[in-house]
């Protein structure tokens, strides 16, 4: 994946009626994207696919949909708005400003790429024979390199622990780091930012108080625990999902929906008895790479992160990355989160907000994993996975968006070969038919040649040919998107046969 690659998604998105930018007709918003009539489909499958698997199949686990606005007390219960600031450098060249241990961190990628070229060069030196792990331990620059990394992640540590803004500048300046788009080492200093956007509440008397759009879902998860467990009847470990917009004043916004000011998260807050956090973080992770895998995301495009700098609410945190187009990045986050928000929230509100135990007869306040996903991210990921061009064996080429089939926008398009002679009419039948199981496309314009090649771009697993046999044998062609076969089905059968192969059960 590269550059070209990317740009190919973003044009196709548009061209295909997934994405467009935001307003478009005043030549756009920064770093907003609306989703038009495909891609609101392919959303909302993803969310199906994810509440299904979080809430549906989990028996301990229940979804919420709270209120985008909260009590501005939250945000200060949560360290919002005193302690989550992201430290920011500027390039005084570019004037562009970037976050200093994203910079830090893809410094040290650049020099874990140097290491998976040696591996690379040693991998094709010694063939049958090569033992990866001993050439590691052996190799002159790799470990050297990984010397290197582990100095810079120590520093990067203690500069964190101790909100060292000072030291985290000296790291940046003596790795050399230069401004990605000017090249430039002239760096101002780093400095904190709240990324939280603030808005007025009126009220009757003309007055008004501040209050900010929500930078994550997760809190009105935390104000709401108890009225779920004591309305649920919940007994830890239980869970809390929800999928809702979240906000954020980023400064580096791009990357089209990588990273947004609006975006939407899929949340889960997983209640638990303190001291068993390790336990439940590890189960979380590999819960949440297992949700990945089935869609049939390759290994090799998926790896597991673990934070260095931890946010001030966290004991761990790993993030489950994805390989863009622009290299690995983050897709979810899985954080052991402790008591740190119910604990500030009963501080802040004077409300108890403590779990009693029928087990161990006593009242505590619980710990909580978290597993958050970006919706919009995700979304991007199954995009740049599924996107292809194929040379076909006749010398021409498609393109084909291999999205796994219970998650396309569509899972159907019916094809009249003509519209004369009784087959378009035939074909509205089917249609109507398969309507009220899967979101269908009725096409009569343009050859079948043309048509499938459309459907091919926008996911479409089956394209259903109406021609004259039909009317006599009651069957249609049925090709299939991936292997471009084609098949006779009976009319009768069609229901049944595209279940078996839409249905998302076959995730699960
Ligand atoms: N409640 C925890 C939390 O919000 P986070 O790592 O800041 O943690 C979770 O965000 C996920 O939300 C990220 O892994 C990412 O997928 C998504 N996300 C965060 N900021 C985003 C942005 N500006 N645009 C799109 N997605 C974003």
């Amino acid at each position: 994946m590269n550059e070209e690659h990317f740009k190919k998604i973003i044009s196709h998105a548009k061209e295909f009626g997934f994405i467009f930018p935001s307003s478009e007709i005043y030549d756009g918003l920064g770093a907003t994207y609306d989703y038009g009539q495909n891609g609101v489909e392919l959303k909302n499958n993803i969310k199906k696919y994810w509440w299904r698997s979080m809430v549906q199949m989990n028996e301990n686990i229940v979804g919420i949909d709270s209120a985008i606005f909260m009590h501005p007390n939250t945000w200060k219960a949560s360290g919002h708005i005193d302690a989550f600031n992201d430290p920011l450098i500027d390039n005084k060249d570019s004037k562009k400003r970037y976050r200093a241990d994203i910079l830090i961190e893809d410094h040290i990628q650049k020099i874990e790429n140097k290491i998976n070229k040696e591996l690379i060069k040693g991998k094709k030196r010694f063939g049958e024979d090569f033992n990866e792990a001993e050439f590691k331990a052996t190799n002159p620059n790799i470990i050297r390199r990984n010397k290197e990394i582990k100095k810079i992640e120590e520093e990067m540590e203690l500069a964190f622990k101790n909100d060292d803004l000072n030291a985290i500048y000296q790291l940046i300046i003596n790795l050399g780091i230069t401004c990605p788009l000017s090249g430039s080492k002239n760096w101002t200093d780093v400095r904190q930012f709240n990324l939280m956007f603030k808005t007025e509440l009126g009220s009757v008397s003309g007055e008004s108080s501040s209050i900010f759009l929500r930078p994550e879902t997760a809190q009105g998860i935390f104000v709401n625990y108890l009225n779920v467990q004591k309305t649920g009847r919940k007994k830890i470990p239980f869970g809390i999902a929800q999928i809702g917009k979240a906000f954020r004043n980023e400064i580096i916004a791009r990357q089209f929906i990588f990273r947004m000011r609006e975006f939407e998260q899929m949340e889960m807050q997983f209640f638990i008895t303190p001291g068993t956090q390790e336990k439940w973080y590890e189960f979380w992770k590999k819960e949440r790479m297992k949700w990945h895998k089935a869609l049939g995301i390759p290994q090799e495009l998926l790896r597991f992160h673990d934070h260095i700098k931890l946010a001030h609410y966290a004991d761990a945190a790993s993030d489950i990355e994805f390989k863009f187009p622009f290299g690995f990045k983050e897709l979810e986050g899985i954080h052991s989160r402790t008591d740190f928000d119910l604990k500030q929230h009963e501080d802040l509100s004077k409300k108890k907000l403590r779990y009693f135990d029928p087990e161990k007869n006593e009242s505590y306040i619980p710990y909580v994993i978290e597993t958050s996903i970006g919706l919009d991210r995700m979304f991007l990921a199954l995009l740049a996975y599924s996107l292809k061009e194929e040379e076909l064996e006749d010398g021409s080429s498609r393109t084909v968006l291999s999205l796994p089939y219970s998650l396309a926008p569509n899972k159907a398009s019916i094809l009249p070969l003509v519209k004369k002679d009784g087959l378009a009419e035939k074909a509205k039948t089917i249609f109507n038919s398969l309507k009220t199981q899967y979101n269908c496309i009725y096409d009569e314009k343009d050859s079948i040649g043309k048509r499938y090649r459309r459907n091919d771009a926008l996911g479409t697993p089956f394209c259903i040919t109406i021609d004259y046999d039909t009317l006599k044998d009651l069957a249609v062609t049925v090709r299939e998107r991936d292997t471009m076969s084609q098949e006779r089905i009976k009319i009768d059968d069609l229901n049944n046969f595209i279940d078996s192969k839409v249905n998302m059960n076959l995730l699960f």
